[in-house]
């Protein structure tokens, strides 16, 4: 019992850590400057955000005239093993209707809630109802969950989570379903995330900046979203052909379908099957291609060439093809 009671605090405490990575101002502002005609008349809710250090509240409440926002509402979570006496609070932020002599203490209200402000608890529910798009980087150990709810409760979204969340089920369910893609930015694209003081800073590029801010860039991130953006609707260009270059393609052994080993080798002239590495989803454009099936061959299990399997690969076809 003494073992398992360990191992559930230290599982929690590991838990707890991977999810301390707050978002740089930069990193934002590079991403939502692709959506900004979604924001017009809206409530944007940062539902894991505490307004007082958050750069997602930040960037709303410097940008919100320019937006043409409605109102922001960031609700703020206390863990309460962390913070025994202290609940969740919400803050609500609305315009200063362009009258003079408004102090921030009339746009913005805070209220405490009755409990941690956890997204999954009624009161968070309750404001994600009033909400049009949420916009924030969640915890990452609860993201199947987080995305879960805004599925469940129909809301615009723009979130950060990890590149192997595509790798997830039911995450991949929803990008096969166009129902959620790939924002702009991935892995390299985010530039890095400030840790707290107790973090370990790591990897090469650990680094604090101008601010004082400890940085670490896992490089391992992506945007998740189902805003449209232009990208979204841009080909990939395909310049080679599977024709006369057949032996470039092998075919699986559980699949009628040919393997591609990289998204720029993509054959312009295949109709059937293809199978690709999961980066393909960062240039996909639906008008051009349709995803069949995740990683699995006829047979339910990994797709192989010649008892080899390929890392994670996404089965395609050419919807230009089809006719
Ligand atoms: C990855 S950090 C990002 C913080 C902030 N959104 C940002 O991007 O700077 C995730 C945040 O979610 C908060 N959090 C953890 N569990 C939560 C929960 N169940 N409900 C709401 N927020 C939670 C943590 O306190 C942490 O601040």
């Amino acid at each position: 019992m003494a073992r398992k009671v360990q191992h559930s605090l230290l599982t929690k405490a590991k838990t707890n850590k991977k999810d301390e990575f707050y978002t740089q101002l930069i990193d934002i502002e590079s991403e939502l400057k692709h959506y900004e005609n979604h924001f017009k008349d809206q409530v944007v809710y940062c539902n894991c955000d505490d307004p007082r250090v958050s750069n997602f509240f930040n960037y709303f409440s410097i940008n919100f005239e320019k937006l043409g926002l409605k109102k922001i509402i960031t609700a703020c979570y206390k863990n309460k093993e962390n913070n025994l006496n202290e609940n969740g609070f919400f803050s609500e932020y609305i315009s200063d209707k362009g009258e003079k002599d408004i102090t921030i203490e009339d746009k913005i209200s805070v209220v405490p809630f009755n409990e941690d402000g956890d997204f999954r608890s009624l009161e968070s529910i309750e404001l994600l109802k009033k909400s049009d798009i949420v916009v924030t980087n969640p915890p990452f150990s609860l993201f199947r969950e987080y995305v879960e709810q805004l599925i469940k409760y129909d809301k615009k979204f723009l979130i950060i989570g990890n590149v192997n969340a595509i790798t997830y089920k039911e995450i991949f369910k929803l990008i096969k379903e166009n129902k959620a893609w790939l924002g702009i930015h991935l892995g390299r694209g985010i530039s890095g995330f400030i840790v707290p003081d107790h973090y370990e800073l790591y990897g090469t590029e650990a680094r604090i900046d101008n601010s004082g801010n400890r940085i670490v860039s896992p490089n391992n991130c992506l945007w998740l979203t189902n805003l449209d953006t232009s990208k979204r609707h841009e080909d990939i260009i395909l310049s080679k052909t599977y024709y006369g270059n057949e032996s470039e393609y092998p075919k699986y052994d559980n699949y009628d379908g040919i393997n591609v080993n990289k998204t720029k080798d993509i054959p312009m002239d295949f109709k059937g099957s293809m199978g690709v590495p999961i980066t393909f989803l960062h240039k996909f454009n639906p008008d051009q291609f349709e995803i069949i099936k995740f990683r699995k061959g006829n047979d339910e299990k990994d797709l192989s060439i010649n008892g080899k399997c390929p890392y994670f690969r996404i089965l395609i076809k050419n919807k230009r093809l089809q006719s």
